[in-house]
């Protein structure tokens, strides 16, 4: 190979919109034509891949093209967004959507994904917590094996699978005060313990791709953190995939300061294990002259070309013919047998029960329903339930909730009113919104945040309802009809006071195409709200960053003794702490053993708990199993999740409830040396509220 055919090889252009960055090297058909370009973000479309696709083939050596898409939440039929299917905690179920992504994708010519998001995120402000698995990183290392699984199945050449990208490698959202693309804030020991167990847990699913994050650690970009892509991902674990930049952040070097032109920012990236520059040119303009400078070895661009050809090979695109044909049946729809069952199934799991104080649901044979708020439209507003990253979704083929509500509650007259704008403020519509749930017998209240208020370069300061939603809520709550707030939001929404106010209160996040059908069904009783919290929700930006896993203080809260952690203005405690969710009372845990009671480090304890259903109804409790390391040193945290189970009951129905727990379960989640030995305690409940949790103790021996 030719050098420039070399570094065609590690160079991935956008030939679709909309840029999400400076496109500092535009690139086209032409540069596929000339062999300089190894992969394509964005292209979609059958005919125009397989156009660009025999251009590639054309060349002198007929390498082909990988082209890649942000399949993050589904293809054309849209799943809730991550955080959102989270939620579901429920594995199987995260696996089985981004098999239909990929399934999806793939028909369509895409072969690789920017996507499972594993980022742990502990701020809302940050708009990105939209896109990853939440605060924990136990939960995450689950859900990275879960869709790296669900999108690569067992061997990438087959149809229906996508090479999936773990990102962004690694603490992009430690981000400081929650703005994208800022210097990340983390010690040593959370980047060990809570920011790298995820992508620990991708590369042992075997994932293809690890995209470096846009952030700096102490000062090195990680697109050109040699310690944690060579040393770390490539030299500890093992990792033998490509790593490719993100959006412009190798041209970026210069202007995190660690590099004074393109040459020494594509050496730095290069050096540090990076193989594929996404959009910044800095490979194929910077490298001929950064190898003339002796910035870089020629072995090194040979050896990230080699692991760009596996990875091609891997996906088996050196076969005749892999692309789709144009003629290879309909496009994908999101009306496909199953897919639209399954985005229901995952909007019910995802939605979650922030409280029903009044008693609310399920909400009977209302004879007048009004819909009132900017996320309650009729026309319009699918791109709010898809959400943002919705890949090829299609707003218009996402029912609204009044639809939704026609549909499932046909005696019932349903209207609706937007009353305020969800951007800026305005109260024309307020008057008409009031005069329309003055005259329902059930107001279901749609309030949250925009679909592009929320991913990436959207973080916000006071992340609360924007625009005049809470004047709204005061109106409505003034008129004293029931009223359940229905929210939508990529992230917890500060909004404490609306929250509490009405009658109940449900998040439903950017649920996806069938998020109306889903909440048309827990409002009647069909279906429980599944979800569970897998962030704490503050009650004010100044309690940021707000989660369970806090290390121990020398002086915990007392509210006796002033001279202890806390405010003096707000509760420590968020509004709602992680794992909250379901049917408030509906299960009580009791009788909790952890046998035997001290075990060596290759030994297992049996949890027990018995759980009991007071419900009315069929239901699922979500039971969380938390370990405390009660002396270490360094210390840990005050809860660390280990186990989740859900657990189907019939009304009245106790179950006793059998998880084992492996003495390798109580080691710290990093690459340590084992757990240390000593007492641990055990603890379940139904969220991570400590106060409610029963408590059990193990003793680890020295072996
Ligand atoms: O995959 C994304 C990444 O998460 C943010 N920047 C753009 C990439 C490609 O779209």
């Amino acid at each position: 190979m030719t050098l420039a055919e070399k570094l065609g090889q590690l160079t991935m252009i956008s030939l679709g919109g909309p840029p999400t960055g400076p496109v500092a090297d535009p690139a086209t058909l032409a540069d596929v034509a000339a062999g300089h370009v190894g992969s394509v973000l964005n292209l979609v479309g059958r005919d125009r891949i397989a156009t660009a696709q025999t251009l590639a083939r054309s060349t002198r050596l007929g390498i082909p093209l990988v082209f890649s898409l942000d399949v993050v939440h589904g293809y054309r039929t849209i799943f809730p967004v991550p955080i959102g299917e989270a939620a579901a905690f429920d594995p199987a179920l995260w696996q089985e959507t981004a098999q239909a992504a990929a399934a999806e994708a793939r028909r369509e010519g895409i072969h690789l994904t920017f996507a499972p998001m594993l980022d742990i995120a502990r701020d809302p402000r940050w708009g990105r917590i939209v896109e990853g698995p939440g605060e924990d990183p136990w939960l995450a290392a689950r859900f990275a094996r879960a869709k790296v699984d669900g999108f690569q199945g067992a061997d990438l050449a087959a149809a229906g699978t996508l090479a999936a990208t773990a990102k962004h490698f690694v603490a992009y959202g430690a981000a400081i005060a929650g703005r994208d693309y800022a210097s990340a804030a983390v010690s040593a020991g959370s980047l060990a313990e809570v920011y790298l167990p995820p992508f620990r847990a991708a590369v042992d699913a075997g994932v293809a791709a690890i995209m470096p994050a846009f952030s700096d650690i102490d000062g090195i970009p990680m697109t050109a953190h040699a310690a944690l892509i060579a040393g770390r991902l490539r030299h500890d674990w093992g990792f033998d995939g490509v790593v490719i930049s993100d959006w412009d952040a190798i041209g970026q070097l210069v202007a995190h300061g660690v590099a004074a032109d393109l040459a020494e920012a594509a050496a730095l990236a290069l050096n540090a294990g990076v193989d594929i520059d996404m959009v910044s040119g800095a490979y194929r303009c910077g490298l001929p002259e950064a190898l003339e400078r002796g910035l870089v070895e020629p072995e090194t661009i040979d050896a990230a070309v080699l692991r760009v050809l596996a990875l091609k090979e891997r996906l088996g695109l050196f076969a005749a013919e892999a692309e789709p044909a144009a003629a290879a049946g309909p496009p994908a729809s999101t009306d496909a047998a199953g897919r639209r069952a399954l985005a229901r199934h995952a909007a019910e799991r995802g939605t979650v029960l922030l409280h029903d104080r009044s008693g609310l649901l399920p909400v009977g044979s209302p004879r007048k329903i009004a819909v009132i708020g900017p996320f309650g439209r009729d026309r319009g507003g699918g791109a709010d339930r898809i959400g943002p990253w919705a890949g090829l979704g299609e707003p218009d083929r996402a029912p609204s909730l009044p639809t939704a509500l026609r549909a499932r509650f046909p005696e019932a007259e349903i209207l609706s009113k937007a009353g305020v704008d969800a951007r800026r403020p305005g109260r024309r519509g307020l008057a008409g919104a009031v005069a329309a749930a003055r005259a329902a017998d059930l107001v279901l209240l749609c309030l949250g945040e925009p679909a592009d208020w929320s991913g990436e370069a959207a973080s916000r300061a006071e992340p609360g309802l924007p625009g005049d939603q809470a004047a709204l809520a005061e109106a409505i709550f003034a008129l004293g009809r029931p009223t359940v707030l229905i929210l939508t939001g990529g992230r917890p929404l500060i909004a404490p006071a609306v929250i509490d106010r009405a009658g109940a209160a449900l998040m439903a996040w950017f649920g996806g195409s069938e998020i109306a059908a889903a909440l048309a069904r827990i409002l009647a009783g069909d279906a429980a709200a599944g979800g569970r919290l897998p962030v704490s929700w503050p009650r004010s930006p100044g309690q940021l960053p707000v989660f369970f896993g806090e290390r121990p203080s020398g002086r915990p809260y007392d509210p006796d003794n002033p001279f202890t952690s806390h405010y003096l203005d707000l509760p420590n405690a968020p509004q709602f702490p992680f794992g909250h969710g379901g049917t408030p009372g509906a299960f009580a845990l009791s009788g909790l053993s952890v046998t035997p009671e001290a075990v060596g480090p290759t030994g297992t304890v049996s949890v027990a708990v018995t759980v009991a259903s007071t419900a009315a109804r069929s239901d699922e409790a979500v039971i969380f199993v938390f370990i405390q390391a009660l002396k270490a040193l360094p210390n840990r945290p005050v809860l660390e999740l280990r186990a989740v189970e859900r657990v189907a009951l019939a009304p009245g129905e106790t179950q006793r409830l059998t998880i084992p727990l492996s003495a390798a379960a109580l080691d710290r989640l990093d690459d340590g040396a084992g757990p240390e030995p000593g007492r641990y305690a055990v603890r379940v409940g139904l969220d991570a509220e400590r106060s409610r949790h029963l408590v059990a103790e193990v003793t680890l021996g020295a072996g």
